[in-house]
Order: C-alpha cells, then sequence, then structure tokens
C-alpha cells in the first residue's frame, strides 16, 4: 500500500464532520492537507484548528468559476476527497413532489461533485484517486424520501462512471451510514437510536470510523470504481 506520507489531500467539505476528520486522519498519515468550504470563517477556523500549516480555501461547489478558482489555487495535489453537502431535504409524498425545487437537492452532492472531478482532473497526479460520498438511504430507501435515495445513488453511480473515464485516475465512494457528525448530532438522542437500534451495530458511527474508508480507498492502489459501506451492517437488514 502506498502511504499518505508527504502527499497532498484536498477535502472539499472539509470545515466539519466526516471531511475534517478526513483531514485530520490524512495528516496523521503525513500528507499535506488543503480543506475547502463554502463559509470563509467555517474554513478558516477548521484549517487553523488542523493546524500544521493546513491551508483553508473557500470554494462553493455550486458554482463552477469558484470551483475551477480553488483547484488553480490549490495546486497539483494526489488525492481528492468530496464530501460536501447540504441539509436541505425534500420529504413529502411523491404525488406532491415539487419537481423544480427539488432540483436543488442534488446542486451540491451531485452536480458539485461532478463540477470538482472536471477541474481536478486539471491538476490530480496520474496515480491519484478522486473519493466521492454517498449514503446508505440510497440502498436502504425510507418512504417519502424517494430523492433523497436517488441522490445517494446519482453520486455513488458518478463515482463508478468516473472510474472508466479518467483511469488510471482512481475513483470510488464512501456509502455513509448514520455518522455522528455535528449535523447528525443536533438530530438528538433519541432519534438516532430509532435510526440505529436494529443495526447489527446498534449504534451511530463516528467520524473517526468513517474517515478510515476514505483513507483506505486513497492509499490502496489497486481499487478503483467501488463503493465502501460504512454503514453498522445496515446493509444487511
Ligand atoms: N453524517 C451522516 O450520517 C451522513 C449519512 C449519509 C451521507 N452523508 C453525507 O456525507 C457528507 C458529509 O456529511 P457530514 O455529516 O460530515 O456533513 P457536514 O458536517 O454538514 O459537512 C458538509 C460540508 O460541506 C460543506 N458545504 C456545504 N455546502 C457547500 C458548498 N456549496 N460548497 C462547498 N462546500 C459546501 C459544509 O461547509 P460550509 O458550510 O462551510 O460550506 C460542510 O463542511 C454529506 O454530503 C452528507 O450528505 C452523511
Amino acid at each position: 500500500m502506498a502511504k499518505l506520507d508527504g502527499a497532498k489531500v484536498l477535502v472539499i467539505g472539509g470545515a466539519s464532520g466526516v471531511g475534517f476528520a478526513v483531514a485530520e486522519a490524512a495528516m496523521a498519515a503525513g500528507a499535506e492537507v488543503v480543506v475547502g468550504s463554502s463559509q470563509a470563517a467555517r474554513i478558516e477556523a477548521a484549517a487553523k484548528k488542523l493546524g500544521q500549516g493546513t491551508r483553508g480555501l473557500t470554494v462553493d461547489v455550486k458554482d463552477e468559476a469558484s470551483v475551477a478558482a480553488f483547484f488553480e489555487a490549490a495546486g497539483p495535489f494526489d488525492h481528492l476527497v468530496f464530501t460536501a453537502g447540504d441539509w436541505g431535504h425534500f420529504f413529502g409524498p411523491t404525488r406532491d413532489l415539487d419537481v423544480e425545487a427539488s432540483k436543488a437537492r442534488i446542486e451540491v452532492r451531485f452536480w458539485g461533485a461532478a463540477r470538482a472531478a472536471k477541474h481536478a482532473t486539471r491538476q490530480i497526479a496520474k496515480e491519484g484517486s478522486i473519493t466521492l460520498t454517498g449514503g446508505m438511504l440510497g440502498h436502504r430507501p425510507m418512504p417519502g424520501m424517494p430523492l433523497v435515495a436517488a441522490s445517494a445513488h446519482s453520486t455513488e453511480g458518478l463515482a463508478m462512471g468516473l472510474a472508466r473515464d479518467l483511469a488510471p485516475i482512481r475513483v470510488n465512494a464512501v456509502c455513509l451510514g448514520l455518522i455522528t457528525s455535528e449535523q447528525v448530532q443536533g438530530m438528538g438522542e433519541a432519534t438516532i437510536k430509532g435510526f440505529t437500534a436494529n443495526l447489527p451495530l446498534p449504534r451511530a458511527g463516528t467520524v473517526e470510523e468513517a474517515a478510515e474508508a476514505y483513507l483506505y480507498l486513497m492509499q490502496c492502489t489497486y481499487v478503483t470504481g467501488q463503493i465502501v459501506r460504512v454503514d453498522g451492517g445496515g446493509s444487511l437488514i
């Protein structure tokens, strides 16, 4: 396995949650890290907290010019991790679906990832990797959430398609179950318990556990086009 010592890792979505934990783990493995997200104050605070010369760059993945500027400022790099996601949800009966409004549902997670992949190609090393982020609700959908399921699938499909198109650059995705990022902690303990009590591992995962999967996908040089699940066994039930 190639080590991350001396590698340069970009984490879009690195201001918080899973992305921040990936940035911390990559740094601990010896990587130089650049974190990006849309709110300048948040990304600057994250970079400061990570320390050791970590750079924080503002990028709004809804805006292609902003994404292009991010990669230009970041310069040549080895690995891109994309965990950016907003939390606007579209729940409700399909018969009442507001199709136009719903398009915004995948603007960050899917189109943002596509924009990032496009502009990453200008700077990424030939033996580099891109790791996107999907979610278990794509594989175990719940009533009232067809768009959440579609959104998760779209990102994982993008990773598989990019793995063929960008080879030998490797492209994979991590499919997350419920992970206790700050956002998820905000749901409260009872809700988290409700979602996880029946899992083979009956609890939510930690951001550090999620980060392990991203590090594996960056480091294992014979893995591409794969979806690695970090879901407490949720896909078995
Ligand atoms: N946690 C879970 O249980 C779980 C489960 C399944 C899937 N996921 C997915 O995994 C990803 C990470 O989740 P998380 O819990 O770590 O969430 P999080 O803490 O909210 O992280 C998302 C990050 O994306 C950034 N972001 C939002 N909009 C952006 C934009 N337009 N451009 C650039 N960056 C943007 C946010 O920073 P700024 O506000 O500064 O932009 C934030 O740092 C999300 O896509 C989420 O949907 C999470």
